[in-house]
């Protein structure tokens, strides 16, 4: 099995066992994500009657606020796990969206012809996939010309304490191995440039980076803990390593330090994403990096 294959069989299971936790803090995660969401549909500049492609959707953001906007238009959610995008098929009808479809598919080998899509979006996806630039030049590949690209990435852990706090905390009791170079985790995008440079090898124009703040809000220092133990896969992996005392002593130190950003009666712990856009040249029918 290649290396590729094996990513993403990993992938697979581990979003999969994440899919009821994703479920289950839905509202205080897509508040934390949505000024990321709000950020990509900006640099996105989409019209009513356009064909999108969300990739990685998850549970369906920013896909399903994009098909909001498209009146005469469609968006097409795309996942590695059907556990959530099954998700994402439930939150659409919730909400009243019809002008959808789901697709189960690798970000790395999407099955659209050239040119179909005016705009792809990828909210906290890129630093999963097996290979990022092979992704990118699909994303490229399936643009129409003109078409904008839009993803975000969390930048460095010490400006996203949401989750640093939790690392930290784990940290204390179990040994985590650093990550090779370029392991799909949820910093390997971080550095500046890094998502810029892909666009461009895959032959975008215009590109552009911007920090975008994101605030986790939570009713108390335990629901902090309780949302990141369940969602965050990082601390899932760790956490299912370890003994029932020990996951105590990590969730007390984890509490210990997020209750510095209690205010108002609720925790409000900030981080940074990163937007990165760029335009498929309106001349480009399709490029070969
Ligand atoms: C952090 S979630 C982001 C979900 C959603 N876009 C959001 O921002 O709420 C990352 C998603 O990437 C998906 N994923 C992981 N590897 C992938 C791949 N190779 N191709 C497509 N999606 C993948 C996971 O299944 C998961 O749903």
């Amino acid at each position: 099995m290649s290396s590729s294959d094996e990513i993403r069989d990993l992938q697979r299971t581990a979003w999969a066992g994440l899919a009821a936790g994703w479920e289950k803090w839905d509202s205080v995660i897509m508040d934390q994500l949505g000024p990321v969401g709000a950020a990509i549909i900006d640099g996105l500049d989409i019209a009513a009657d356009d064909r999108h492609l969300d990739i990685a959707s998850g549970t369906g953001e920013p896909g399903l606020s994009i098909a909001k906007l498209l009146p005469q238009g469609h968006v097409v959610l795309t996942d590695l796990v059907a556990e959530m995008l099954d998700i994402a098929t439930r939150r659409a009808a919730a909400q009243g969206i019809a002008n959808i479809e789901t697709m189960v598919c690798s970000a790395d080998d999407l099955p659209f012809d050239d040119a179909t899509f005016d705009s792809v979006s990828v909210r906290f996806g890129y630093m999963f996939f097996p290979d990022v630039a092979r992704a990118t030049a699909e994303f490229a590949r399936v643009l129409k010309p003109g078409g904008r690209l839009c993803a975000s990435v969390w930048v460095k852990p010490e400006e996203n304490p949401w989750t640093a706090i939790a690392m930290r905390a784990i940290a204390t009791e179990v040994a985590v191995a650093p990550p090779a170079q370029d392991a799909p985790t949820m910093f390997r995008c971080a550095a500046p440039g890094y998502i810029s440079a892909l666009y461009e090898n895959a032959g975008l124009r215009d590109v552009a980076e911007w920090d975008v703040p994101v605030e986790l809000v939570t009713e108390s220092p335990a629901q902090y803990w309780q949302m990141i133990s369940e969602h965050v896969s990082l601390a899932v992996a760790a956490l299912r390593q370890v003994d029932e005392p020990t996951r105590e002593r990590i969730r007390s130190h984890a509490m210990t330090n997020v209750s510095a950003f209690e205010q108002d009666g609720r925790v409000r712990v900030p981080g940074l994403a990163r937007c990165v856009v760029g335009t498929k040249g309106s001349d480009d029918r399709g490029h070969c990096p």
